[in-house]
């Protein structure tokens, strides 16, 4: 009976009555409360919440109650709530004053509208009240953290512009033209000798492109034997093949979409298949092998060759129409010896990259050998260079390079034309190995004038792989294979 007395009858009173004993529970139970405004200024705070001012950086309640609650609470989701309109009824909120759970409520006024919202800290060392949830969101944490360190780092451009060495006004120039085709989305030949640096100009123009954080798809087109290269490019359908093939697999085309497609040695691309290649750029479209569902992909297309492409046109080994599809914005590497004045500096970064690779300190190599090294034709260009200063290393005493070393590796190479002044040194036959190498174990000998081959089928027919491989009896995917470890491994001392 008496309660009847005391509580009120109408419901809009009731709901005011809990609204009131609810705040009051949070206030004491909580372990502060914070209002803010429609425009997230903070308005008022409890006792409760005054000891946290100092940790926030915050001497008197009066420079903290006034301010926008974004400038004065690190990482607070009030906006969130003001704007949505919805509460957040559970948050992990960090900042310098520590972790806190807190609960975010909006307040409206009669009509519905949101006119405030009310933050409500309802523990703070939540690392002791809630220690299992929150080993767990650490660890969750953690792995995040990982995977996305990881993913960045597998997205990290291997080469950009910057990575072509070269301040001479030849190696600017393509530099220059690099950037700006790096604005466009047309296909880009790139025309040079072995080891100028087509390569690492194709990866370059792809991360200065507004395709960078798409896929880099390569195909090397003299790597891959003629009978498999439709496959690679356009793909298998499923079912098309028995074996492992059954159950289809995207080919090169359609794994660069919405990136770029690097064709790489162009110019070995075979006669048959290139009437497909031309359609496929044409249209837009590919069709998968054993499939007639025609799909179409967005890539844009680098190619490379160190081949006379027009020349190869010339006689009716590569079609015009492809050639012109392709040579939309050409771009001509010159060698190392139009640019000269690029070989010291580039020089001291393969002897840094070298010291990277193998753990020691960069080779020192002195002025006049220098001068020696500059002074070379370089028909394998950087890749040459890199790889006559990995021998010059290896059989330095120290990590000095000095000419003496380097006179003898020129020599052994069979293909330098080394300058009258330092030729008269080299006289010693220049292919027999000197006393102490009859003692090195056979297997490096044998790799020693496998290399030297190498150089000289390159040399002789001016880096034409295709040729080179007919001349040494070996095939083009042999040749690629022995030419990519004499750049990646010092295996030939
Ligand atoms: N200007 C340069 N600055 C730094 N490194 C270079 C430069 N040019 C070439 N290189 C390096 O030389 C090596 C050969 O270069 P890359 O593979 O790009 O040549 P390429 O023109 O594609 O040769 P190929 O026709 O034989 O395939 C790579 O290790 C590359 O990083
Ligand atoms: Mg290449």
């Amino acid at each position: 009976m008496q309660a009847d007395d005391t509580l009120p009858r109408d419901g809009q009173s009731i709901l005011e009555l809990a609204a009131r004993s609810m705040f009051d529970l949070f206030a004491n139970a909580s372990e502060g409360m914070l209002l803010v405004d429609r425009e997230a200024r903070v308005v008022w705070i409890n006792d409760q919440y005054r000891r946290f001012l100092p940790a926030l950086g915050f001497e008197r309640e009066s420079d903290f109650v006034g301010q926008p609650v974004a400038e004065v609470v690190h990482n607070t989701q009030m906006h969130q709530v003001l704007r949505t309109g919805k509460p957040i009824l559970i948050d992990l909120l960090t900042n310098r004053a520590g972790t806190f759970v807190v609960s975010r409520i909006p307040l409206r006024d009669p009509s519905g509208e949101v006119i405030g919202a009310l933050g409500i800290v309802l523990f703070d060392h939540p690392e002791t009240t809630l220690q299992p949830l929150i080993t767990k969101f650490a660890r969750l944490q953690r792995d995040l953290d990982d995977a996305r360190r990881e993913l960045a780092s597998q997205r990290r451009h291997k080469h950009t512009l910057a990575s072509f060495v070269g301040g001479s006004a030849a190696a600017v120039e393509v530099k220059r033209q690099a950037r700006r085709a790096a604005l466009s989305s047309s296909p880009v030949l790139l025309l040079g000798e072995t080891g100028t640096g087509k390569e690492l100009l194709a990866h370059a123009i792809h991360a200065a492109s507004a395709r960078s954080s798409g896929p880099l798809v390569s195909v090397n087109i003299a790597a891959v034997p003629d009978t498999l290269l439709e496959a690679e490019f356009f793909g298998v359908a499923p079912g098309a093949f028995t074996g492992a093939d059954r159950k289809g697999r995207d080919g090169k085309f359609k794994l660069a979409d919405g990136g770029t497609l690097f064709l790489d040695e162009i110019g070995d691309m075979p006669q048959s298949l290139q009437p497909k290649l031309l359609r496929a750029l044409q249209e837009g479209e590919i069709e998968q092998l054993g499939s007639n569902k025609v799909v179409a992909f967005d890539a844009r297309v680098i190619a490379a060759t160190s081949r006379d492409l027009a020349s190869l046109v010339r006689e009716g080994k590569f079609r015009e129409d492809l050639y012109y599809r392709l040579n939309v914005l050409p771009i001509r590497v010159p060698p190392l010896r139009e640019r000269r004045a690029d070989i010291a500096a580039l020089i001291e970064v393969l002897a840094e990259d070298m010291a990277l690779r193998s753990g020691t300190p960069p080779p020192d190599v002195s002025a006049d050998a220098i001068a020696l090294l500059s002074a070379q034709t370089w028909r394998g260009n950087t890749r040459e260079l890199r790889n006559v200063l990995e021998q010059a290393a290896m059989r330095a005493d120290s990590h000095h390079i000095g000419v003496d070393e380097l006179r003898q590796v020129l020599g052994e190479s069979g293909v330098e034309q080394i300058e009258p002044a330092v030729a008269a040194s080299t006289a010693e036959s220049p292919s027999l190995p000197v006393a102490g190498d009859a003692l090195r174990p056979l297997a490096d000998q044998v790799a020693q004038v496998e290399r030297r081959a190498i150089d000289a089928a390159m040399a002789a027919t001016r880096g034409n792989k295709v040729a080179a491989a007919r001349l040494l009896g070996i095939s083009r995917a042999k040749l690629y294979e022995r030419l990519e470890e004499m750049s990646k491994y010092q295996t030939y001392v």
